[in-house]
């Protein structure tokens, strides 16, 4: 039997789902019961009902949400190193202390945090739905983090003064891209159509068509009738847009945009972690509590 086989094997036998985020390897992509962006993740996993396993392919903070939204499943996360860099980039103590200086700003955190920092929120946001949720508060000035590009954009589009904590953070893999790269690329292919994840900077924003989260560019690339689309994203996704669709080419922005983290999660990971029942993905309830309400709110924002 092939790993594929065993792992499906095993799923059946513990009831257990997979869960992969767009920028999984391809081969773990293929064995998933559902691969999507971080918000539709997190919805999955809250919705969850049958399966008494779930195997979050993907990075640290996803999976906490999962435990977080969904307490009576256990959730593994198939690589204990998988942790997304930008989501150590705000403690708690920074929180508080920046919500000391600024008391009459609501706080508006990324799901790319930990729980630990989600509890100190009044809400949380994706890059799906970040103008939304900041666009229902009923306030002028957010203190908004950890990433700053994400912030900016949010700025750009609401109107409204976010404040970023900290002031500088950032996606290492995201801020590999740049624009002098698109520039040569749109001089090879000038009908090419451009699509970047708002995680990039503002000079990479500036040369896109579409903004937006993973799946939000997945559908944009389903629309456009654009033959020929250059990505400003995780090279993974490219895995799910050819095989969506077919009759399209798509092009990397810069072909070493690899987040290592997500990458940490091999097929052989995911089937020892299923076959062992490992690692399982914690989070004390007090502090579940606290995130579950910032995530539950954010679930309520139309988008
Ligand atoms: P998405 O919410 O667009 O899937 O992005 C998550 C992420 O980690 C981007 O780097
Ligand atoms: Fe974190 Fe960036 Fe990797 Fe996304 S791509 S998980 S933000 S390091």
């Amino acid at each position: 039997m092939n790993l594929t086989d065993k792992i499906e094997k095993l799923k059946k036998e513990k009831k257990a789902v997979v869960l992969a985020h767009n920028y999984q390897r391809p081969e773990v992509q293929d064995i998933a019961d559902y691969v999507g962006d971080s918000i539709e993740l997190s919805r999955k996993a809250m919705l969850e009902k049958d399966a008494e396993i779930i195997v979050f392919a993907a990075v640290d903070f996803m999976a906490e949400s999962a435990a977080v939204l969904n307490p009576a499943k256990k959730v593994l996360l198939p690589s204990l190193g998988a942790r997304c860099p930008m989501a150590q980039m705000l403690t708690a103590d920074e929180i508080k202390r920046l919500k000391a200086q600024h008391p009459d700003a609501p706080v508006v955190l990324y799901v790319n945090t930990l729980a630990s920092s989600k509890a100190l929120c009044d809400i949380c946001c994706t890059s799906a739905n970040a103008v939304e949720v900041v666009n229902s508060l009923d306030a002028d000035t957010v203190l908004f983090g950890p990433d700053r590009n994400l912030s900016e954009y949010v700025a750009e589009k609401t109107g409204k003064k976010l404040i970023p904590i900290p002031e500088w953070g950032f996606c290492p893999t995201h801020l590999l891209f740049q624009p002098e790269d698109v520039t040569i690329l749109k001089q090879q292919h000038p009908d090419a159509v451009v699509m970047v994840h708002p995680e990039c900077s503002k000079e990479m924003r500036r040369t896109a068509d579409f903004v937006g989260s993973t799946s939000k560019m997945c559908r944009y690339a389903r629309e456009t009738p654009a033959k020929t689309i250059i990505v400003g994203t995780e090279e993974g996704l490219l895995h799910r847009l050819r095989k969506e669709n077919l009759d399209k080419q798509f092009i990397i922005a810069y072909k070493d945009a690899v987040c290592p983290n997500m990458k940490l999660t091999t097929l052989d990971r995911v089937y020892a972690s299923l076959k062992e029942e490992k690692h399982v993905v914690k989070v004390p309830e007090a502090t579940a509590e606290k995130a579950r309400i910032a995530l539950e709110r954010m679930f309520q924002v139309k988008s």
